[in-house]
């Protein structure tokens, strides 16, 4: 027996047959359903609770660093804390451990929490701009920030800090969208979308460079001001 192949194909159920178009067109319908995915993504995060954006971090493969990861870093403290630490990615032991800052500056950071009366897991949040580790501590690329913000987004909107400290350039630049330098950002009020932030120095530069430790005790004190007067 010898069916013509629309035949068989109607036979097997196969109908109708998907015809590839011209490759440039498949390629931009592609290209396409890729940016409308990513757009729904984003737009699935910004309705989140805290407890489904916590397991939306968990269960993250929006890039390559979920294929090296041990573990997510969500952030640590209530999502009703009035201060919001912010820093830039998790290390070897936040990996191992899934906490933010629980290396050598993480006691650092510690120490300069209860310098201005603000205590871990207690009365502060600490999070950071990408929730999983970049393999060996090199710095985040630029695609894993644009990923990894719309989570941070989402803790800030949830949170409503009053007050947001990024520490380091790295932190800083991502939150305020600027190249501008530590040294240019320090000590004035920055906003991220209508949370006043304060910029200082991150603890493990400051464990390298003790000298500007003075400047770091001088950016909390102006945090601590501004907190006051709002
Ligand atoms: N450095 C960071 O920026 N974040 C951490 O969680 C640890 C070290």
């Amino acid at each position: 027996m010898n069916l013509p192949r629309e035949e068989i194909l109607k036979e097997l159920e196969l109908l109708p047959v998907w015809k590839a178009r011209h490759a440039s067109a498949a390629k931009e319908a592609s290209v396409g359903a890729v940016e409308k995915t990513e757009a729904n993504v984003t737009a699935n995060i910004a309705e989140m609770s805290w407890e489904a954006l916590e397991a939306a971090v968990k269960n993250c493969h929006a890039c390559a660093l979920a294929n090296t990861r041990t573990q997510t870093v969500f952030g640590v403290g209530s999502p009703h804390s009035e201060w919001l630490f912010v820093g830039e990615a998790p290390g070897a032991e936040e990996d191992k451990r899934g906490e933010p800052f629980v290396g050598q500056a993480g006691k650092l950071l510690d120490n300069m929490l209860a310098a201005i009366d603000l205590k871990r897991g207690e009365n502060v949040c600490i999070a950071n701009v990408l929730k999983c580790r970049p393999p060996e501590n090199r710095d985040p690329h630029g695609e894993e920030v644009v990923k990894c913000a719309p989570f941070l987004k989402r803790q800030v909107e949830l949170i409503r800090p009053k007050l947001i400290v990024a520490m380091g350039r790295f932190a800083a630049q991502a939150l305020l969208n600027t190249d501008d330098s530590i040294g240019n950002l320090r000590g004035k009020l920055h906003d991220y979308n209508g949370v006043p932030v304060v910029v200082t120095y991150h603890p493990a530069y400051l464990l390298r460079t003790l000298t500007d430790k003075a400047k770091a005790w001088e950016d909390l004190c102006f945090a601590r001001r501004v907190m006051r007067g709002l």
